[in-house]
């Protein structure tokens, strides 16, 4: 059996090789990723770009467990972390440990990660020292979108580089074993990164990060627009619809299915 990387892996990283990350959600996906990947996030991005949801705000956490479940099947070698949703952590530690262990159970994933806002840091230390890897994550917490009014980039102002550094310090000092870096300047990236002692994963968060992380059907091109942190690195769309549409013209034009495709299309031999 394979060996499965782990949160202190994913630790003893910092300041080595550049950790790969990407989101999964389901099966077939994770077993491809797995291949070349050091971590999996179950992300609850799954909400929008799978569910076409407008924000993470509707993500439920029975949603999470089903897309952890699947991921969890298709990956044998990548660390899974499964995102805790919007509504499943921010009320106290213990409605916060009660459903990080349910989703740690059902799934079998070896991590959590939780938005690290102002009163989350504490919740963090009391579920790792319950025995619940936890990553934090900073910046742009798109959890915050209804009270923020949008998805923002941070680090325009001292004021705003100065909270995202303290709860990255925080996080970092409640025993999160990596920190996502959401959203924010190079600079206070560079700044996160060299202050913490966990590895920081960025998205939308420049090179000075430890890691990276991309949402998968960003990356693969599956939408018309895509934010300016994204690099595409195929056009799912493209060969979606161009598979798609050869499909209608081969039906309508009755040359699928052919005879290779047919079972028992040879006549019968009558008797
Ligand atoms: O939900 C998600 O996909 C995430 C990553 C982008 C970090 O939180
Ligand atoms: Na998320």
């Amino acid at each position: 059996p394979v060996k499965r990387i782990a949160a202190p892996d994913i630790l003893a990283r910092k300041g080595k090789e550049p950790i790969v990350c990407l989101t999964a959600y389901d099966a077939p996906t994770a077993e491809i990723l797995d291949a070349h990947c050091d971590l999996l996030l179950v992300g609850d991005s799954v909400g929008m770009v799978v569910h076409g949801l407008p924000n993470t705000v509707g993500v439920t956490l029975e949603m999470m467990i089903l897309h952890g479940q699947a991921v969890m099947r298709g990956a044998r070698r990548a660390m899974v972390v499964v995102d805790m949703p919007f509504g499943s952590y921010e009320g106290g530690k213990e409605q916060a440990y009660a459903n990080c262990a349910r989703v740690m159970k059902e799934t079998g994933a070896q991590g959590v990660k939780l938005e690290s806002g102002p009163t989350v840091p504490e919740t963090i230390a009391y579920l790792v020292q319950r025995g619940i890897p936890v990553m934090g994550h900073v910046g742009l917490r798109p959890q915050a979108v209804l009270t923020e009014g949008s998805f923002k980039a941070k680090g325009r102002t001292d004021d705003e580089r100065l909270r995202v550094m303290a709860e990255a310090e925080a996080t970092a000092d409640a025993g999160a074993f990596a920190v996502v870096v959401e959203g924010v300047a190079e600079s206070l990236a560079r700044e996160i990164t060299e202050t913490i002692d966990k590895p920081t994963i960025g998205i939308g968060a420049s090179a000075a990060c430890d890691g990276q992380i991309l949402v998968v059907p960003d990356m693969l091109g599956l939408f018309d627009w895509t934010p300016k942190f994204v690099r595409r690195y195929a056009d799912l769309r493209g060969d979606i619809d161009r598979a798609v549409a050869t499909y209608a013209q081969d039906v309508r034009a009755r040359r699928f299915p052919a005879e290779v495709e047919t079972y028992f299309s040879k006549k019968p031999v009558s008797s």
